[in-house]
């Protein structure tokens, strides 16, 4: 059922894509979706180029045909496609349960149109009040940075994989910061950046110029106040 939802709201998000687009690619199931739904109308003759926003991504690209460039080739992308963990009402995210924030980040700020695709549980209302504050850091600089933020208030814990420390595509490690509600998303996320050793944030505040809910009662899309 939410498989299905998440794969109504990729379908939905089609629409803006034209030809001759450089296409932002996102992480995640949701996004595996939009990928594969994408794959399916290039075959059939839309022209466009991918970014992929994670390894997992790329290859899923390469699997379903799309035709991938870099942002060093094209630094301004037409739209990107991505999922998102939360949606607050002033559509702010949190973002990276999959552990490519970094890159979805860059490409989401390199992007003319930011779509979010979600099923209706995302839709929290407040940040902070399901998932965690993903938190890629550099290794050397974990419990410097682990410190600052457990002043500030919560839990962090390292993320896992099969009994080991996760390590992002950039090769650094993810604090899951625990940190409930968020009262002002683009001053925390700007809090959290000025720490260095971090690289950035699951924070995507001011970031999506409209997310495509998918929910039991249909299509809702919601646009960013200008
Ligand atoms: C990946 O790093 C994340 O930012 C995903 O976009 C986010 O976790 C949403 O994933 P799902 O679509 O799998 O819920």
């Amino acid at each position: 059922m939410l498989d299905d939802l998440k794969k109504q709201a990729s379908i939905a998000a089609l629409e803006a894509i034209k030809d001759g687009m450089i296409v932002g690619l996102g992480t995640g199931s949701t996004a595996t979706h939009f990928i594969r739904e994408l794959g399916v109308r290039v075959q059939a003759g839309l022209r466009v180029h991918g970014i992929p926003t994670s390894e997992e991504s790329r290859k899923l690209a390469v699997e379903v045909g799309i035709p991938l460039t870099t942002l060093r080739e094209h630094p301004i992308i037409d739209v990107t496609v991505d999922g998102a963990d939360e949606v607050s009402d002033g559509l702010d995210l949190i973002k990276g349960l999959g552990g490519a924030l970094v890159r979805e980040k860059v490409v989401a700020h390199a992007s003319k149109k930011v779509i979010i695709v979600v099923d209706e549980t995302k839709l929290t209302g407040r940040l902070g009040v399901k998932a965690p504050i993903p938190i890629e850091v550099v290794p050397f600089a974990l419990e410097v940075a682990r410190g600052q933020l457990i002043l500030w208030g919560g839990e962090a814990k390292l993320r896992e994989k099969e009994g080991k420390p996760f390590l992002s595509d950039n090769g650094n490690y993810i604090l899951d910061w625990w940190h409930g509600p968020i009262d002002q998303p683009w001053a925390l996320e700007k809090q959290i950046k000025g720490v260095t050793g971090i690289v950035d944030s699951g924070i995507f505040a001011n970031v999506a110029s409209q997310v495509i809910a998918a929910t039991s009662a249909g299509i809702r899309k919601l646009q960013r106040a200008e």
